[in-house]
């Protein structure tokens, strides 16, 4: 195992009710003019809005509202964020929603107060030097975002969707109702289950060897995962399920998985620029892509593969040697995600050969990637192949 700092100080409120909470969290802050970031609507939808601002009219707290965050969040919503903070002199930002409008709240959260323009803490990846203090209601269950400091926007004038991350983009809080997921509806709920699991791969396929723990975290969270989603799926409205996945969400990109170790992240960024050219969930992405890498870098160390599919698959060993232990894991794998009915090639989203040159060159756009296997261009188009 690496040397680590772990530090985490997102405060988490999780289970029914706790909305409850919210005006002593925002107090305890002492914050006075809040940007309220939300989506398209389903935070209204399902009334969560509604109860958040007649908690702020309460409090007599002075707010400012963004609506409309897309999912794949865009450059131009958050500066349309940063503007209204500037403006107005916010002081706290508070996220109500899935991944993208948390995401966004922080890009805003950084825009506010750093000296360069945002897109530079993107592209030059210029370290981020401090952002107003931000809370969230999270309502999908999925990224991590709201118990880590990343955050991915998407430019779409030049189609580049990019991260960054800073300890100062760690929420302050984050309230996590699993009730409030109950109306995600199949599909999203599909690629959140998916993303989650695509995290803990991201951190569970490393080079770095002796990390018992780690992995037994990590297998955790994956067979807890794998348990609920078919309960999910049966009945959308579980909350033991909603609630197992949506702490499984959270404990999977806090970092506690990822400490001391190389972690790989290469299918993110693969998939990331698929996102950022044909603007297809982020979930749906992984669940072609993931599988494609796992065949591609297997033989770079087919001892993990082995062990994931015991582990997490209980594929049992009857002789057939390690390799075809490793397959039949990875098999499982994509068995599962077509069982959750996610995608498995990029034409189910009507994506051919016609820009994989591109997507390969902008995925390796700071060098090579990945830590399992260091991915070149070339093999960025290489697993894009085997997708379609
Ligand atoms: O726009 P609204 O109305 O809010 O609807 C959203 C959106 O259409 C809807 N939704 C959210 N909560 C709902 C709901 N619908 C009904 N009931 C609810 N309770 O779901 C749709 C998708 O929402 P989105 O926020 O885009 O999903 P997700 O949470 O999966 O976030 C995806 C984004 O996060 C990035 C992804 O790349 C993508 O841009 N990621 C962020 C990470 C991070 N910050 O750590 C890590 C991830 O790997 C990922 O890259
Ligand atoms: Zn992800």
């Amino acid at each position: 195992m690496k040397n680590f700092i772990f530090f985490n100080p997102a405060r988490i409120l999780f289970g029914k009710g706790q909305l409850a909470g919210l005006a002593d969290e925002i107090k305890r802050l002492d914050c006075k003019r809040i940007l309220v970031v939300s989506g398209r609507g389903s935070v209204k939808r399902i009334g969560l809005y509604d109860k958040v601002i007649s908690i702020l009219k309460d409090m007599g707290l002075i707010f400012f509202e963004l609506e409309g965050i897309h999912p794949n969040p865009r450059l131009a919503d958050v500066r349309r964020g940063i503007d209204i903070c500037k403006r107005n002199n916010v002081d706290f930002i508070l996220a109500v929603g899935g991944g993208s409008v948390i995401d966004a709240g922080k890009a805003i959260a950084a825009g506010a107060v750093c000296q360069r323009d945002i897109w530079d803490y993107f592209a030059k990846r210029y370290e981020i030097e401090g952002a107003l203090p931000l809370g969230d209601i999270l309502t999908l269950a999925a990224t991590g975002t709201e118990m880590n400091g990343n955050a991915v926007i998407t430019n779409w004038e030049t189609k580049d969707k990019l991260s960054i991350g800073s300890s100062h983009l760690i929420p302050k809080f984050s309230i996590l109702d699993p009730e409030y997921t109950y109306s995600v509806p199949k599909d999203q709920t599909v690629y959140g289950i998916v993303d989650i699991m695509a995290h803990v791969f991201e951190a569970y396929f490393s080079p770095t060897p002796n990390t018992p723990l780690h992995d037994r975290i990590a297998e955790g969270i994956m067979t807890t995962l794998v348990e609920n989603a078919y309960k999910v799926l049966d009945n959308l409205k579980d909350y033991d399920a909603r609630a197992n996945i949506m702490w499984c969400g959270s404990m999977a990109l806090n970092g506690l998985i990822g400490t001391g170790k190389e972690e790989d992240w290469a299918t993110h960024d693969i998939e990331h620029e698929v996102s950022a050219i044909y603007d297809i969930p982020h979930g749906g992405g992984l669940a072609i892509i993931f599988p494609n890498w796992m065949k591609y870098v297997l033989d770079e160390g087919v001892d993990k593969f082995v062990q994931y599919a015991q582990r997490v698959w209980n594929v049992q060993d009857n002789g057939q040697g390690d390799r075809e232990i490793a397959l039949e894991g990875i098999q499982r794998t994509r068995e599962f995600f077509d069982h959750l009915g996610a995608p498995s090639t990029l034409k189910d989203y009507g994506i051919g050969h016609e820009n994989i040159d591109v997507m390969a060159q902008k995925a390796v756009r700071f060098g090579p990637i990945g830590g399992y296997k260091k991915l070149y261009k070339e093999d960025v188009a290489n697993i894009l192949k085997m997708c379609l």
